[in-house]
C-alpha cells in the first residue's frame, strides 16, 4: 500500500493536486481539512461553543464522517465528497464561517486525536494521498513520500481569488490576501501541531508553475513507490 503525505499552507494548491494525483495513480484522496471542517459544522449545529474542546471532541468523535471521490451528480466542481452522518455537507463545510469555524476547533489537541485516529483507519484500509498540515509529522509518519507543498503569499492570494471569481463568491484582492495572512498566523502559531516541513519532505515550491506541472512532477515520483 502506498501512502503520501502533502503538507503546506493554505492555498498552495494541496487540494487541487491531490485530487489529480489521487486520479491518475487509482488511490483515494483525502482532505483532512475538511473533516476539521465538518468538526466545526458539528459543533454549530449542537449549538456547542468553537472553545468547548471537550463537547467538540466527544460530539466529532461520535459522528460518521465519510469521503468519497464525487460520484453522478456530486460531480460538480467539489473535490470532495463528505458525507456526516448520512448527510451531504460538501458544500456546506466551504462557508467562509466554517473556514474560520475549523481554524478555531483544530487548536483543540482532542479533537485534533479524534481526527488523527479516523485518518490513520482511512489509510490502513487503502492506499492514499493525503493532504494537510500535519500529516507527514502526525497522521502518516511511515508515509513513503512526503511533500511540502507552498507557494509565496501573493501567488497563493491570486489563485484563490481567482477560484472565488469563477464561484461567482464577491471579493477583492486585498480582503483574500488579508485572510490568508490570518489564516497562515493560525496555522503557523497553533500550539499543537503548527504547521512545519519535516526533515526529509520534498519542498515543493509551485510559484509560478502550473497544475498539470506539479501534478505531473508528483506522478512521476508516485509511480515509482
Ligand atoms: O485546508 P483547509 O483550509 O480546508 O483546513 C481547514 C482548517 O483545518 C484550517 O484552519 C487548518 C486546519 N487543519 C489542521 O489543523 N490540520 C489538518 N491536517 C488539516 C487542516
Amino acid at each position: 500500500m502506498v501512502q503520501i503525505a502533502i503538507d503546506g499552507p493554505v492555498g498552495a494548491g494541496k487540494g487541487t493536486v491531490a485530487r489529480l494525483v489521487a486520479e491518475r495513480l487509482g488511490i483515494l484522496y483525502v482532505d483532512t481539512g475538511a473533516m476539521y471542517r465538518a468538526a466545526a459544522l458539528i459543533a454549530k449545529r449542537a449549538g456547542v461553543s468553537g472553545e468547548d474542546e471537550v463537547r467538540i471532541a466527544k460530539l466529532v468523535d461520535q459522528a460518521k464522517i465519510e469521503l468519497r471521490q464525487p460520484q453522478g451528480e456530486e460531480r460538480d466542481g467539489r473535490l470532495i465528497t463528505v458525507i456526516v452522518d448520512n448527510e451531504d455537507v460538501s458544500w456546506k463545510i466551504r462557508t467562509e464561517e466554517m473556514s474560520q469555524g475549523s481554524a478555531v476547533v483544530s487548536k483543540h489537541p482532542q479533537v485534533r486525536a479524534v481526527l488523527v485516529q479516523k485518518q490513520q483507519t482511512m489509510a490502513k484500509k487503502q492506499s492514499v494521498i493525503m493532504e494537510g498540515r500535519d500529516i507527514a509529522y502526525r497522521v502518516l509518519p511511515e508515509a513513503n513520500l512526503k511533500i511540502y507543498l507552498t507557494a509565496d503569499e501573493q501567488e497563493r492570494a491570486r489563485r484563490r481569488f481567482k477560484q472565488m471569481q469563477e464561484r461567482g463568491i464577491e471579493s477583492t484582492f486585498e480582503k483574500v490576501l488579508l485572510d490568508i495572512k490570518w489564516r497562515d498566523a493560525q496555522d503557523f502559531g497553533r500550539k499543537t501541531d503548527p504547521l512545519k516541513m519535516v526533515k526529509g519532505a520534498w519542498l515543493l515550491d509551485t510559484t509560478g508553475m502550473t497544475i498539470e506541472g506539479v501534478v505531473d512532477k508528483i506522478v512521476r515520483r508516485g509511480k515509482n513507490l
